[in-house]
């Protein structure tokens, strides 16, 4: 085994930093075993120099992120601090003063990921980012080295465990949507703004950077069309356990079927009680990959949180410096098929339609003509007077198959229609 330690610079230490520092000091023997050389923490960049960090040497603690990563003798960056600026700035002078980076920056991955890989080609550096996609479940590494020679056409899963806890609770125990959300950040699984999470913008880089790697183009997170779940209410849970199914925010990146482009996007979604993804509880991830010679994989675990999210961290620390004692480097970018990614309007999928319409003869009619126009075939109609004597009824309506843009057209024209009161809710069906 060589003695002279590798060297880590670890950039934040908040939910996930904290986790890094502390599983690289207490498994250090294990750590040196794995790589052939034993690593070392050579610095810990913070806002707040003086709040109490456990366990870690206070003389490690600096505020100059910068001068950490010029040093020069750093051989992997441990990029956890999050955001655009400053880390996309750290991440490149990392690369440029001979470090490899290993990252759990989704959001900057899936802005500008190009960006970045192209600055650790330049300088012959690693760059590693596991953690950035479903925390704890190693999902990077097999889509982009064990399937490498097969050819995916479909990744559909849950890939944010903040809106799955809530989501979850919410159907579960009834709880509301802002006690979940509360809970799911005391528990270190949202972002330091949950508006990510909620608005579902964590989930789309997550789709973007998945989708890239899938199918070897480049996605960015404007590419990826956005729906997040705050709109989820209680009737939403109603209307779908009527069904046989629950509701959750997925994000799905499918290849098209003439293999000449690509979408991804992330909306809340019914799907079947029957489904894997169904069962999938609290700040769990799940991801089905589906590949020509492969089949259907199913990746599952924790999805977020500060140990499971080291523990992929930490995999990615042990390959980056296994690679540079063979004096290799893992694979880089691979965006060859250059594939556009096609809008929502094009994506296939079904609709729950739930309207409040008048009690009136011919109405059902009325409202089925709307679907015929728009050439959207129905799957299931169900129908509830109210007793509340205002002569309005509930009225649900299930599609078939169909393009997103003639099922968000019909519901426009329905929206227009004098005996159409109001659209209640509309959720996708998936899953099926
Ligand atoms: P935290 O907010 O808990 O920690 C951020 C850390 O960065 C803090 O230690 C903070 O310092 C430090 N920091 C902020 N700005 C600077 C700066 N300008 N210079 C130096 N240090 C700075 O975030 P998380 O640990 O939760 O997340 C980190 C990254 O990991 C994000 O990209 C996130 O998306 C990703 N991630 C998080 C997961 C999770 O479950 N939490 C799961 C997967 C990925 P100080 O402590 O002084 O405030
Ligand atoms: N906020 C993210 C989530 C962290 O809840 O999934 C893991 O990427």
């Amino acid at each position: 085994m060589r003695t002279r330690p590798l060297k880590v610079a670890l950039l934040g230490c908040g939910v996930v930093g904290s986790e890094v520092a502390r599983i690289m000091t207490t498994h250090a023997d294990d750590l040196a075993a794995r790589i052939g050389a034993p690593v070392e923490l050579a610095g810990v960049a913070v806002r707040r120099p003086d709040k109490v960090r456990g366990g870690i040497d206070p003389a490690l603690i600096t505020t100059d992120a910068t001068a950490l990563v010029k040093r020069g003798d750093i051989d992997v960056v441990v990029e956890v601090i999050g955001g655009i600026e400053p880390a996309r700035a750290l991440i490149t002078t990392a690369f440029e003063h001979g470090a490899s980076v290993v990252s759990a920056n989704k959001a900057l991955l899936a802005q500008d990921g190009a960006t970045l890989y192209a600055a650790a080609e330049q300088h012959g550096q690693d760059l590693y980012y596991e953690a950035a996609v479903a925390g704890a479940i190693p999902l990077i590494r097999p889509l982009r080295e064990s399937l490498a020679g097969d050819k995916i056409n479909r990744v559909m899963g849950i890939v944010n465990g903040t809106t799955n806890f809530i989501l979850d609770k919410m159907d579960s125990t009834g709880a509301g949507y802002q006690e979940a959300l509360d809970e799911a950040t005391a528990l270190g699984y949202a972002e330091a703004d949950p508006t990510a999470d909620v608005e579902g913008f964590d989930a789309a880089a997550k789709a973007a950077i998945l989708a890239g790697i899938a199918f070897h183009t480049r996605v960015r997170l404007d590419d990826v069309y956005r729906e997040g779940m705050t709109e989820v209410t209680a009737a939403d849970f109603a209307s779908a356990r009527q069904m046989g199914c629950t509701i959750k925010l997925l994000a799905i990146c499918e290849r098209a079927a003439d293999g000449e482009s690509v979408t991804a996007r992330v909306h809340p979604a019914m799907i079947p009680l029957s489904h894997p993804l169904a069962s999938v509880r609290e700040a769990y991830n799940a991801v089905f990959v589906e590949a020509e010679a492969a089949g259907q994989l199913m990746f599952y675990g924790p999805g977020a949180g500060g140990s499971p999210t080291a523990s992929a961290v930490l995999g990615d620390v042990v390959a980056v410096c296994r690679n540079r004692l063979n004096e290799a480097t893992g694979p880089g970018e691979s965006a060859y098929t250059q594939l556009p990614v096609s809008p929502m309007g094009d994506v296939v999928t079904r609709y729950h339609i739930s309207l409040d319409v008048a009690d009136k003869p011919g109405v059902l009619a009325q409202v089925a003509t709307v679907f015929a126009e728009h050439g959207v075939s129905i799957d299931t109609v169900r129908q509830h007077g109210r007793q509340d004597g205002g002569g309005e009824a509930s009225l649900v309506v299930v599609t078939h198959r169909a393009p997103d843009a003639a099922l968000s057209g019909t519901v426009e024209a329905l929206r227009k229609l004098d005996t159409v009161r109001g659209v209640a809710s509309i959720m996708r069906v998936e899953g099926e």
